[in-house]
């Protein structure tokens, strides 16, 4: 086994870490280059790309863990590539192939094996593949060249605590649209949640909630999180919506709740005046996992959940079924699970 990096396994949060090699690849005249691993972690791009002024850009997010007995996996890299297929397409940018997408990420986690957190300390290879349109052109249209790169870093919790309960407000910015990118993984999403993300954080929250952007009056995400409730006769219910992002981890939660937990499970509106109806709730996503929801401020009240200091049960269950599989200590359904 690799010797590990000096790394306080145990403390890491979400901050950028830098590993020894990151996966590159080029577009141009109608094809990728071959891809190659570099040790060099900055980018020299013209300074009219499209990536920069008009934000023609998208990206992925998925961890891979060692085992207990010393193996590397990642978790449904799959789904990662198709939903990375959809970005591209959605802002007429080029394809990768799925395989591509999936060796790229086998190949930025071996080369970088020293910086994947050991089983047992709860952190976890976080792998950020990435396309950019780039070449100058200014004018408002798709890049002529493109450049796809895949990096990874050791992560621990996104949100303080982890798996503690924290408090989230509901605000008044809308994240996407229906017709526009709220269903793609695309940079302009984020750019434009910033500013939420920063009311929220200043007046003492972990994130925001967005509402949906037609009536706000139902409930979409949770920063860069999916919503998730358990109803008070343990149904697991998460929003459907036509303009939040498909969650990876939000789709894996509600085979588990019905498969493994043999919940009643339902995508549907989740109405921000009808948070009586829960017992539980939490955010879930790759950087979240599952994090528990205290309680929602909205119209200067905040809606408590099963409690601000203890995980409800049925939210303990879900994580410790999703990390368990994540991790290898249970067995995956089938496919979820691709060896390193
Ligand atoms: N919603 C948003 C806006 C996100 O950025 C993410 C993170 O990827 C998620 C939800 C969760 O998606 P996933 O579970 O696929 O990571
Ligand atoms: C993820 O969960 O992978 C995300 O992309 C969330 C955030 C860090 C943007």
């Amino acid at each position: 086994m690799t010797k590990k990096a000096e790394i306080d396994w145990e403390t890491l949060g979400f901050d950028y870490i830098k590993t020894d090699l990151r996966y590159i690849s080029y577009w141009k005249d109608g094809a990728w280059d071959e891809g190659t691993l570099t040790e060099d972690n900055t980018i020299h791009i013209g300074e009219a790309s499209p990536c920069l002024h008009y934000g023609q850009e998208c990206f992925e997010g998925l961890k891979a863990y060692q085992t207990r007995n010393g193996e590397i996996q990642l978790f449904r890299v799959d789904q990662n590539a198709k939903r990375f297929k959809d970005s591209c397409e959605r802002l007429l940018m080029p394809t990768i192939p799925e395989e591509t997408f999936i060796a790229a990420c086998i190949e930025v986690v071996k080369a970088n094996e020293a910086y994947l957190p050991p089983y047992g300390t709860g952190g976890s290879l976080y792998i950020r593949p990435m396309m950019i349109g780039i070449g100058n052109s200014i004018a408002v249209k798709p890049a002529t060249e493109y450049l796809f790169t895949v990096f990874c870093m050791p992560v621990g919790a996104y949100f303080k605590g982890g798996m503690t309960p924290v408090d989230f407000m509901v605000s008044d910015y809308d994240r996407a649209a229906c017709n526009g990118t709220g269903q793609q993984k695309v940079g302009g999403n984020y750019a434009a949640s910033l500013i939420a993300h920063d009311i929220a954080v200043k007046k003492g929250f972990a994130d925001c909630i967005y509402l949906d952007p037609l009536t706000h009056t139902k409930i979409e995400e949770v920063g860069a999180a999916n919503f998730f409730g358990i109803t008070k006769d343990n149904r697991f219910i998460t929003p459907i919506s036509c303009s939040i992002l498909p969650s990876i981890t939000k789709y894996s939660l509600l085979y588990l709740a019905e498969n493994v937990l043999g919940l009643e499970v339902s995508e549907e509106d989740v109405f921000i005046d009808e948070l009586d109806g829960f017992a539980e709730a939490g955010a879930c996503g790759t950087a979240a996992v599952i994090t528990p929801i205290g309680g929602i401020h909205y119209h200067n009240r905040l809606h408590v959940f099963y409690s601000q200091t203890e995980v409800g049960p049925i939210t303990r269950k879900l994580y410790d079924t999703l990390t368990n599989i994540q991790l290898g200590d249970i067995e995956a359904p089938e496919g979820w699970i691709t060896k390193v």
